[in-house]
């Protein structure tokens, strides 16, 4: 389900009991995995990242506009503690109502929206409770994710940015993209922006015996993070990372290889050129499938500035409603977007 990330709000059920602990609220060193690997100048790669890190990193000090800035730390009201007794409170003196049992209008008006707050929370918790497909890699990388301290790593510079596993894919979409890839039954995937693999991972399970992915990220750490993983289960060798700039890594791919489906889902203010890229160095598969995430980022392609209510957010949020436009209009390119999580583009060559 990520500026780079969307800080997709947590849908809390109020009435369903989470079965599995899958809450996605709260909160991708090394080189290349070496052999096999997707032909790509790996050293080349890693030595431009290295340079650029401290270079990004100082970028995203001074702030910059469209710059990644990792999860927008700070932009949120702080919590007071107060929300669960007025939630209580809430939910107590709307008890029993619906949008049926009324008698006076304030009543009517309160059914009306106990139901609809009772069917937008549920939603999510319900899809996520009743989805079966999470693999045991999936959920190793789950759990470790809702184990990590990421304050701490950003805090002690260990990550290149801030990270929460908010901005992971959330077990639905992963599970949307695995039966995706079943169906797709792609040789080569490529992922831009990888965070901790959970849909990565979410791929390799579904990937044919001969099938590949590879995923490109900017951290090194996450790398680390990720092997120390997936190193345990067979999706592992599947699975090759290449650590850099998206950009810089996709100008050094092995043009001989295609790829059959591809997940854009690294800094939003790039993903024209991620594309645009994949396509001047022919790097698409005739039938390539494109899955693009967040391509409705949190709303602000849809509404104006009026609404912004994380104005930090606005200029991702104009990149991707360009993205969403320049897709739309190109000669060569189809899309669908879908109304799901952050919004999900499916993008086709024509
Ligand atoms: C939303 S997360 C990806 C989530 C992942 N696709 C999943 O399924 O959970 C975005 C990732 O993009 C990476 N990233 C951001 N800017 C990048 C860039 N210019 N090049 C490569 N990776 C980048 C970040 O380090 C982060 O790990």
């Amino acid at each position: 389900m990520s500026l780079t990330f969307a800080v997709a709000p947590l849908a809390v059920s109020p009435v369903l009991p989470s079965r599995a602990s899958v809450p996605h609220r709260g909160p991708k060193a090394a080189p290349f995995a070496g052999a096999g690997a997707t032909a790509v100048g790996a050293a080349a790669v890693v030595a431009a990242a290295v340079q650029r890190r401290g270079r990004v990193a100082r970028r995203v000090r001074g702030g910059g506009e469209k710059t990644y800035v990792g999860r927008f730390d700070g932009t949120q009201k702080v919590e007071k503690g107060t929300t669960q007794g007025e939630e209580a409170l809430a939910a107590e003196g709307t008890r029993g109502r619906s949008a049926a049992k009324w008698s006076v209008l304030s009543e009517r008006i309160e059914g009306l929206a106990k139901e609809m707050y009772m069917l937008i929370g549920s939603i999510d918790p319900y899809c996520r409770d009743n989805s079966t497909a999470e693999g045991a890699a999936m959920k190793a990388i789950r759990q470790k994710m809702e184990d990590t301290d990421w304050a701490g790593l950003a805090e002690s510079k260990t990550t290149m940015f801030s990270y929460g596993a908010e901005m992971s894919t959330d077990p639905v979409e992963a599970q949307f993209v695995k039966m995706l890839t079943y169906m797709k039954r792609p040789k080569q995937v490529l992922e831009i922006g990888m965070f901790t693999g959970y849909g990565s991972m979410a791929i390799a399970e579904a990937l044919p015996a001969a099938g590949k992915v590879t995923s490109l990220d900017i951290d090194p750490y996450l790398k680390t993070w990720v092997e120390d993983v997936s190193k345990d289960f067979p999706e592992g060798k599947k699975h090759e990372i290449v650590v850099g700039p998206a950009l810089d890594s996709l100008k050094v791919l092995d043009t001989s290889i295609k790829f059959d489906l591809i997940f854009i889902d690294a800094n939003k203010a790039e993903y024209k050129d991620y594309l645009q890229t994949l396509m001047d160095r022919e790097l698409l598969a005739e039938d390539c499938m494109i899955i693009g995430d967040n391509t409705l980022y949190v709303g602000y392609p849809i509404l104006s500035e009026t609404y912004d209510t994380q104005p930090a957010r606005r200029d991702f949020g104009d990149a991707v409603r360009e993205f969403n436009a320049w897709v739309r209009d190109h000669p060569k390119l189809e899309q669908v977007i879908l109304p799901f999580r952050d919004g999900v583009s499916m993008i086709r060559l024509k």
